[in-house]
């Protein structure tokens, strides 16, 4: 499958190595690409300056967000969520229209400190912005509710967990299903799918609980288990 990843934080980088890893053809969308290569800080979030990252990914070229878009086949929304309309307007509707966007992002608003609150939630979400910005692609919401290690795997927590998928379009989101699995190894008893994209409110708004539970507990390696009576 050829990927783009639109992001160069550490949801990006994780979801990159891993599609590399594996085989897939992958790209990462940046704003601009020779800011990005020459950054020699570390980011906002405290990682390491991108170019230490691509020097050891140089399978993986580092494209414009528009370049990036236009030449994949399925698109990972891996942005900050306060810029990720931005970012998909950088992208290019053309370059989305028909295509699966995985939407990973979260609406988590850090200028009033931590813990952030959200900018959109209760009667909509940063899933549905997208999509009705989008009309003509096909969001489908997941992985945003756990750490990103955990994301690409899920064995690091070993205990059942649950990954939670949003959309509307049902093949776009059996098609992500069946990637999860084949990506990361989430089992099809571990997906959950919570409906069209209304349901991405719920599953944004887990964040605060998420990072509640993080400071509690001491570890990012958590995530949100289901049981159900019955299963
Ligand atoms: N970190 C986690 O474990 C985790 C878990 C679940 C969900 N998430 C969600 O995943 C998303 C990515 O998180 P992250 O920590 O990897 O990265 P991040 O720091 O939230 O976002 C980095 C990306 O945002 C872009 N960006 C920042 N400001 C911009 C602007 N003004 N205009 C256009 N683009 C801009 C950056 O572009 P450049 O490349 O040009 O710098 C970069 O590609 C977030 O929405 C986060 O809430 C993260």
């Amino acid at each position: 499958v050829k990927i783009a990843v639109l992001g160069t934080g550490s949801v990006g980088r994780t979801m990159a190595a891993r599609f590399a890893t594996i085989g897939h053809d992958v790209t990462v969308g940046t704003r601009d690409v020779q800011a990005t290569l020459t950054r020699s800080e570390p980011d906002a979030m405290g990682n390491p300056p991108f170019s230490t990252w691509a020097a050891g990914h140089s399978q993986v070229p580092l494209l414009s967000f528009a370049e990036a878009a236009a030449n994949a086949e399925l698109v990972v929304n891996a942005t900050n969520g306060g810029v990720s309309i931005e970012v998909l307007t950088q992208a290019g509707a053309d370059n989305l229209a028909g295509k699966v966007l995985l939407d990973i992002a979260n609406p988590l608003d850090f200028s009033q400190g931590f813990p952030p609150t959200l900018f959109v939630k209760d009667t909509d979400s940063l899933g549905e912005q997208i999509q009705r910005a989008y009309p003509d692609v096909k969001v489908v919401k997941a992985l945003n509710t756990m750490n990103t290690a955990v994301m690409v795997d899920p064995t690091l927590v070993p205990a059942p967990h649950d990954v939670f998928i949003a959309g509307n379009d049902a093949d776009a989101k059996r098609r992500v299903a069946g990637l999860l699995g084949e990506w990361f190894g989430w089992t099809p008893g571990s997906i959950i799918d919570v409906g069209d994209i209304t349901a991405a409110r719920g599953t944004e708004m887990m964040l605060p609980v998420w990072l509640r539970l993080w400071q509690a507990l001491g570890t990012n390696q958590i995530n949100f288990h289901i049981a159900r009576a019955g299963v």
